[in-house]
């Protein structure tokens, strides 16, 4: 067995918030992230309030986060307390849905509810192109809900309020890897939105003393991260794609890259941000990614090796065109600060992560087929 010595961060958070359970809000839980993070949360046996509008999310995601987490628990002859979680239908663009998601009940007839100690915000509409598309939506869900959310959890005196930055802030800056205080022009609006809000962080965090962590996502991906719609994101569009004979189609010659990172990985920071005592460690942005780059060619490659050793022979169309709008050709993450700050060991690499994803997902596609 492990020596507390030998445990890493992460661990040690994990035991000491089954020993102390807390409570957190995440809001866009009904998304790929947010329900990520509720089922690790309910494992973890914590309370937890979600708020979410289902513009993107939905309610199977939570569903199945909570069936996930009573497995897990049960095999650990555990119980999950059914009324560990409450969900509250409601929009971030509305200071009063955000003011009501800042207290936890847990019975509708509890007079007295707990404050909430930590918030993850999730919730935000995703995607560059679907931001040049309509710039305005994009900036009322993620700046005026962010502001909103902000302002509901100064008033209601969380202990600290951890956010989804983003990659995409690096904009034009040339370097690579990223680091966290070299930043260039946005690209996007969606950019910009992601910008401000880390540029509202800092401000509360001056102005009120309020405590605020931004996580700049790299590309995360992983079960339950929606492969339909216009606006999906590359590995489950592709992993679609392929299982079902459609085209797949790279934007440029390919080499484009990015730092690929499993949704485990991005969960562990999220507790490692919410918990770090470290006074150093707040007010501050964390690059949350792998450090490895990837090609779409190289991705492409790893699908379609992964899914092929299934029974089924697979091939799909491969259909090279123009490079988009508002993309940036390489984006690779350093890791360093998070790694330094907060005790962040990625437990995933690109490969065992589509592992784990590509397995999500046939018995999730499949399913979807023999229905
Ligand atoms: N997935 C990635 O690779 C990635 C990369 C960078 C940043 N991010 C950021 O991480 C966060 C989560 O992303 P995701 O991939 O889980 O996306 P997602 O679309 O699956 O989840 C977002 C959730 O927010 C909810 N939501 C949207 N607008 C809302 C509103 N006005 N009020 C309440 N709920 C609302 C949606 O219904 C959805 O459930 C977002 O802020 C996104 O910008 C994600």
């Amino acid at each position: 067995m492990a020596t507390l010595k030998d445990m890493t961060r992460y661990e040690k958070v994990k035991r000491e918030l089954q020993n102390n359970p807390k409570t957190w809000l995440i809001t866009g839980v009904a998304g790929f992230i947010g329900s990520n993070l509720l089922e690790t949360l309910l494992k973890l046996n914590q309370n937890v309030v979600g708020l979410d509008n289902f513009e993107t999310g939905f309610q199977c995601n939570i569903d199945q986060a909570i069936a996930c987490a009573t497995n897990a628990l049960r095999a650990d002859n555990r119980l999950l307390d059914t009324a560990s979680f409450t969900f509250i239908e409601g929009d971030i663009r509305k200071l009063e849905d955000c003011q009501k998601a800042m207290i936890f009940y847990p019975s509708i007839s509890e007079k007295e509810g707990i404050p909430v100690d930590y918030v993850l915000h999730e919730a935000a509409l995703g995607s560059v192109p679907r931001s040049v598309e309509d710039p305005i939506k994009t900036n009322m869900a993620n700046i005026d809900g962010f502001l909103n959310m902000l302002v509901a959890a100064r008033d209601a005196k969380v202990k600290r309020f951890i956010y989804a930055a983003s990659s995409s802030t690096y904009g034009d800056h040339p370097d690579l890897p990223k680091v966290e205080e070299k930043i260039g022009n946005p690209l996007s609006p969606y950019a910009v939105t992601k910008l401000v809000n880390e540029l509202y962080a800092q401000v509360f965090a001056r102005t009120y003393g309020f405590k605020t962590i931004g996580l700049r996502y790299f590309n995360i991906f992983g079960r339950r991260q929606n492969p339909n719609g216009a606006y999906a994101a590359v590995i489950p569009k592709w992993i679609d794609a392929i299982w079902k004979g459609k085209t797949v189609y790279i934007n440029g010659d390919g080499t484009t890259s990015r730092d690929f990172c499993y949704v485990d990985n991005a969960v562990q920071m999220n507790l490692l941000a919410a918990t770090a005592e470290n006074e150093e460690a707040t007010n501050q942005v964390y690059n949350c990614a792998v450090g490895d780059c990837t090609s779409l060619n190289e991705l492409y490659a790893l699908l379609l090796d992964g899914l092929t050793d299934n029974d089924r022979l697979l091939t799909a169309d491969l259909i090279y065109r123009d490079f988009r709008a508002g993309d940036v050709m390489h984006s690779l993450a350093d890791i360093s600060k998070a790694r330094n700050l907060l005790g962040y060991q990625a437990t995933h690499r690109i490969g065992e992560g589509l592992n784990e994803a590509m397995a999500w997902y046939l018995d999730n596609l499949i399913n979807e087929e023999s229905v």
